[in-house]
């Protein structure tokens, strides 16, 4: 499964780090995050050094939908209530700077990766609540209003528009701005301590640390894992799929995101908790949304993405811990990658220069309010129910109904295990618990992954790692007869 980005855009591969080396300010992550603030830092004068684990956007760069906006979902008027005026008009500012710093980058550079101005919509059911959030970002100076005399697609009571907004091919503008950048790639950091980065290629003693990694793999200090879990949402292109101008995307659970790429029509959908998607079947509903929707349409490619998600609702991005002064996070981007990173890359260079930054307040990592404590609580009663939820028992006969390409937990000789089963019948058993902080791992049958729901690491069907953070992947168990990855169905 290949996103529409990655079949179009090919990225230079870069030489992994070499041995020791020492630089200002070095940044652990080579995704869109890492790369802006990386060519900020660089172009404002110091010497910068990119730590890649795998190649540059092969996180969730390469799997977003690419939407510039400073339209959220509906999470101004939330902002509003749980933050205050001060703090929702900082957000809103933020990112509507983000957008207008996007703008004059392709423009200066003369970047060409098919940036196309156009109205981002909230559509949805709900009138009043519609109303309400188009009031909200009205009172904050948005380019905001209620519609309901558009042509929406689906059915809807109306929509909340955004104007000034923006979409763009990500990997054509990551690609010329990653080109004069110093970066390794392949090169896997194992720990961080102090000022020093251990990577399985050499350590860098760095000034600065910029953790821009999607999800912070360090546990102590930051706690980061207390107050963010992970979401796995899908996406489909079309041909031949006729729709009205702009971004949409519901208000409601179980709607549609839609854009268009050139002659494409990217369909996306079907959100889950990561490691909460023991039916599956996500492709599918979204082929139905398809087939009803776009009757005529015809799927060129499919991918899915996977975002953190914070208690709060606004990302992390500023100074790691109040005990690592030197270090700086850039997480928690909910479903809104490219304004996020955008912002993270203004306000961490203003951080690390010694500015003071406008809208730094609502990001601060390190806050702690009352609008934070309850999806604090959550995450934690959703942690705890991974560690200690009672691993299911299937009777070993079951072992044989389990459809080849699948996997499950069972019960082996006596033990727990998972088992991926084979097309060609024979079992592959790994461990289930996560080597990040020990919960139990679930299948995923929409991607056949080992998947954590407590916060979101996952694993190939062989227990190879995908993503943390976890830094290592999970052990193959031993069979009777001493082959350690072939049991006999
Ligand atoms: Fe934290 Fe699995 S990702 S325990």
């Amino acid at each position: 499964m290949e996103s529409i980005w990655t079949k179009t855009c090919q990225l230079p591969q870069r030489e992994s780090l070499p041995g020791d080396k020492t630089c200002e300010i070095a940044v652990i992550g080579g995704g869109m995050a890492g790369i802006l603030v990386a060519s900020f830092l660089q172009d404002s004068g110091h010497s910068v050094i990119v730590l890649e684990g795998n190649r540059i956007a092969s996180g969730q760069t390469r799997n977003t939908t690419a939407k510039i906006t400073s339209q959220h979902g509906l999470n101004y008027a939330k902002l509003f209530e749980t933050m205050g005026k001060e703090r929702a008009a900082q957000y809103a500012m933020a990112n509507e700077a983000a957008i207008d710093v996007f703008r004059r980058i392709i423009h200066e550079k003369q970047i060409d990766c098919d940036f196309e101005e156009c109205s981002a919509y909230v559509y949805g059911k709900h009138t009043d609540v519609l109303k309400r959030e188009a009031n909200a970002a009205k009172a904050l100076k948005l380019p905001a209003a209620y519609v309901e005399d558009e042509t929406l697609p689906f059915e809807t009571a109306g929509a909340v528009r955004f104007d000034g907004q923006a979409q763009f091919h990500p990997l054509k503008f990551l690609k010329a701005l990653a080109e004069p950048l110093t970066i390794f790639e392949q090169t896997m950091v194992r720990k961080v301590e102090g000022n020093q980065i251990i990577t399985n290629r050499g350590t860098v003693k760095a000034d600065k640390i910029i953790f821009a990694c999607h999800y912070p793999f360090v546990n102590f200090p930051g706690m980061y894992f207390a107050r963010m879990h992970q979401e796995r949402s899908y996406v489909l292109a079309l041909k031949h799929a006729e729709f009205p101008e702009g971004m949409w995307i519901g208000a409601e659970k179980g709607t549609l995101s839609v854009r268009s790429y050139g002659d494409l029509l990217l369909l996306g959908g079907g959100s889950h908790r990561t490691g909460e998607n023991k039916t599956g079947g996500q492709y599918e509903w979204l082929r139905q949304q398809a087939r009803r929707w776009f009757p005529g349409s015809q799927e060129v490619a499919c991918w899915s993405a996977q975002d953190c998600m914070t208690a709060d609702g606004v990302p992390y991005i500023g100074q790691y811990a109040a005990s690592e002064p030197d270090w700086y996070v850039a997480t928690g981007f909910q479903k809104w990658g490219m304004t996020s990173a955008m912002v993270s890359a203004m306000l961490l260079t203003d951080q690390i220069e010694g500015r003071w930054n406008p809208f730094g307040q609502v990001f601060d990592p390190v806050r702690f309010d009352t609008a934070a404590a309850a999806g604090i609580m959550e995450e934690g009663k959703q942690a705890v129910k991974g560690l200690t939820k009672r691993i299911l028992e299937i009777p070993e006969e079951q072992v044989s109904a389990l459809p080849a390409g699948q996997g499950d937990i069972v019960s082996l000789n006596g033990e727990k295990v998972g088992v991926y089963k084979r097309e060609d019948g024979t079992l592959f058993p790994v461990e289930i618990k996560c080597p990040h902080l020990g919960c139990q791992l679930e299948w995923n049958p929409e991607e056949k992954s080992w998947d954590c729901p407590c916060h979101g690491s996952r694993f190939d069907r062989f227990g190879n790692l995908i993503s943390g953070p976890a830094q290592n992947g999970i052990g193959v168990r031993d069979g009777d007869d001493g082959n350690k990855d072939e049991l006999s169905g």
